[in-house]
């Protein structure tokens, strides 16, 4: 009876730590997807014309990006030890290895975001934000971003 309980407990213990390391990696995707989804669904769309130019849509996704960024250190403390499941991309091995030289690309990425702020007013200058984040975003990626499938 006893021995039940400690293995069933074990058990339990055991899929608990399973799923609060898939819930850890499923939230640090979704911050890279909301980010993605400012950058890319919005912003990167209307530099291309496939949606048209909107000035709240623009101010709301740096808005969403300035606050977004200062957490990927928080954000990646701990290392899920898995990737989100069906996730398309996912962390290198090297980011758990190096985690001072990732936290030191946020800095320039959050630089990026408060130098464009305010200056963009129509596609033209949203263009050249648009080139000076995604430089600073692609700065942590090619090191610490894996491509899963
Ligand atoms: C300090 C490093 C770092 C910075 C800076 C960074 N990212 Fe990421 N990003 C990652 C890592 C690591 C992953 C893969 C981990 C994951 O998705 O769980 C990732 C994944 C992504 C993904 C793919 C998510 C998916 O699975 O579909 C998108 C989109 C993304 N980032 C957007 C951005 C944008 C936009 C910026 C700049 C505003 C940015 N990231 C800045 C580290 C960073």
């Amino acid at each position: 009876m006893m021995r039940t309980v400690v293995v069933v407990g074990a058990l339990l213990l055991g899929a608990g730590s399973a799923m609060a390391q898939q819930d850890l990696a499923v939230k640090q995707d979704n911050l890279m997807k909301a980010q993605g989804k400012s950058m890319y669904g919005v912003i990167f769309k209307m530099t291309k014309g496939a949606i048209p130019y909107d000035q709240a849509a623009v101010d709301a996704a740096i808005a969403q990006l300035e606050a977004s960024v200062p957490t990927i250190p928080g954000a990646f403390a701990t290392n899920p030890k898995e990737n989100a499941h069906n996730a398309e991309y996912g962390a290198s091995p090297k980011l758990w290895r190096n985690k001072a030289d990732f936290d030191s690309k946020v800095p320039a990425v959050a630089k990026a975001i408060a130098d464009v702020k305010g200056t963009i007013k129509d596609v033209a200058s949203l263009k050249v934000a648009y080139d000076t984040i995604q430089e600073k975003c692609v700065g942590c990626h090619e090191t610490y971003r894996l491509k899963l499938r």
